[in-house]
């Protein structure tokens, strides 16, 4: 029962047991949505891992099938690892994904097709005999136990299809680059399509193209005037995902990041908290593109094998180009607002200095929330010292119980009626040389009683001019889940917790106001969220 189970998720795609790892070969086949995903049927940790795979027809609620690729040929009989699909032009749906031949972690890149088009489930699948594609050799210079998770391939103008498959020289990341006409046999390019100096191993690499012109996604093969590209690394050694918004040379075939964009430290992530191993793919019946994430937890692995499962999925996220054409934008997909129940409104009100006010007649413990805030006195914001680089190491300094005049301010979620939990998601606004510089925190730190979780806090700055647009914050909330979006989605943070007293009924949600000064609460709609039908 939840009462033994107090973390599980209500809305976030998770399967009954077990540990799961990377979304893999994200698509719509037939108006039918796959989500297959890295999976130890034995247990609660890595290890044994298949290709669990699901179905849906919303993104929201799922139907569990047969593990759709699992280890059973000598090129993959030690794992069947991370891998994507490709709609071919005659739109039969295939999987280029990794093999394990033997117990050093040799990977291989494996073909993968449908045994059965006309089913729109695409319940079995068929290991090309001839597998694998593409190893390591004498000649090509490629690590063996560092060569894995092939992207969505792509067709050139001159009817070539590439692929990147994640690796590392020594400390540089790479975007090993193949090529193949027939989809079969594969031929490496001489240079790597993009690599990061000294960021260590890529894992889960996603290459795609965004479009100038708004919010809607293109296909991974189109090139041209109207898109720029994106390319993303999944950072081994510390676990951060990292993209560059830059420019695809076709005649060159290489990616090149525009100035100031980079894979690493001050780079770019879609989300400041966990997430991880993501992928995206086209959605051609609404002509989005989609964003999938792993999160794991932030609980010790005694308590993950004592609770029987480990990580979940993030809520799909529909992902597109900010205008200033510098980063992207995230938002949870339409879809999940059918979960939405019992609107709570809160009337437009000044939070003065100091305040904590409860949002109640919500199921606090599953819920979204919207708040907005308004600014419109500026003068005895704190001086931004430019020094500041890094703002996650501000948001650990400055934590939801330091005061400022302009923040923090935001929600209290997953909170205990006293207070003695908490997860504090808030922004703080300083003075900086010419503008203002929003930070936007997820504090964990008092997020439970329980000492063995990891309760790091987390931070970003956030793209948003206060004086002229309101502040908006948005969090999924989820049991164990705080998924919070910061100015529409151009800063995310997710957070994973593990209240020992605010649990089930006895969650409880609040807006703040930390700050001295007072701020306007402009808006505040909380919805309690319906229980997906996930397996
Ligand atoms: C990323 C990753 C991938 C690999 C898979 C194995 O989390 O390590 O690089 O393919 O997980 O489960």
């Amino acid at each position: 029962s939840s009462s033994h189970q107090p973390y599980r998720t209500g809305y976030h795609f998770q399967p009954p047991k077990n540990w799961i790892n990377d979304p893999n070969a994200p698509m719509i086949y037939k108006g039918i949505y796959h989500l297959f995903y890295q999976y130890n049927p034995k247990g609660a940790v890595w290890g044994n891992i298949v290709w669990a795979h699901s179905t849906s027809t919303d993104l929201i609620n799922w139907t569990p099938h047969e593990h759709a690729i699992y280890p059973s040929q000598p090129f993959d009989q030690y794992g069947c690892w991370s891998g994507s699909a490709t709609i071919l032009p005659s739109g039969k749906p295939v999987i280029l994904y990794t093999g394990i031949i033997d117990g050093k972690n040799t990977q291989v890149q494996n073909l993968a097709v449908p045994k059965n088009l006309s089913d729109p489930y695409l319940r079995e699948w068929i290991k090309y005999p001839k597998n694998p594609l593409m190893a390591s050799n004498v000649e090509n210079q490629i690590n063996g136990s560092s060569f894995r998770d092939p992207t969505t391939a792509w067709l050139g103008h001159d009817n070539i299809w590439r692929v990147i498959i994640g690796s590392k020289y020594h400390r540089k990341g790479l975007a090993i680059l193949y090529r193949s006409r027939d989809f079969k046999k594969w031929i490496k390019a001489k240079h790597p399509l993009h690599s990061g100096k000294n960021t260590g191993m890529w894992e889960c690499p996603d290459f795609f193209p965004v479009s100038t012109a708004g919010q809607n996604g293109v296909d991974t093969s189109i090139v041209g005037p109207y898109v720029k590209h994106v390319l993303k690394a999944s950072l081994d050694d510390t676990k951060h995902e990292y993209y560059t918004v830059g420019t695809y040379n076709t005649i060159l075939d290489r990616y090149i990041p525009d100035k100031g964009s980079v894979e690493s430290d001050s780079g770019l992530r879609y989300d400041y908290g966990k997430f991880y191993a993501s992928k995206t793919f086209f959605d051609n019946k609404t002509g989005r593109r989609i964003l999938w994430g792993w999160i794991n937890e932030s609980s010790s692995v005694e308590d993950d094998i004592k609770k029987g499962w480990a990580g979940v999925q993030a809520i799909p996220r529909k992902i597109w180009l900010e205008k200033s054409g510098k980063h992207l934008v995230q938002w949870p997909i339409v879809e999940l607002e059918k979960l939405r129940v019992k609107q709570v409104k809160l009337p437009s009100k000044i939070l003065e200095g100091g305040s904590v006010i409860e949002v109640s007649g919500v199921t606090a413990v599953q819920a979204d929330v919207e708040i907005s805030f308004e600014i419109s006195d500026f003068k005895k914001a704190e001086v931004f010292d430019p020094s500041w680089t890094d703002p996650q190491q501000l948001c650990i300094q400055k934590g939801a119980s330091v005061k400022s005049a302009l923040g923090p301010f935001g929600l209290l979620a997953l909170a205990s009626k006293d207070l003695k939990e908490y997860t504090a998601v808030f922004f703080r606004i300083f003075k900086g040389q010419d503008k203002h510089v929003v930070l936007m925190c997820s504090d964990q730190s008092r997020s439970s009683l329980n000492e063995d979780n990891d309760k790091v806090t987390y931070g970003a700055f956030l793209n948003v001019d206060p004086v002229h647009e309101k502040l908006s914050l948005r969090s999924l909330i989820d049991h164990s889940i705080v998924e919070s979006f910061g100015g529409g989605g151009k800063t995310c943070i997710t957070a994973r917790v593990y209240p020992t007293l605010a649990i089930e009924e006895k969650a409880h949600l609040y807006a703040f106001n930390y700050g001295t000064e007072n701020v306007k609460m402009s808006s505040l709609s909380a919805w309690s969220m319906k229980k997906a039908h996930i397996y």
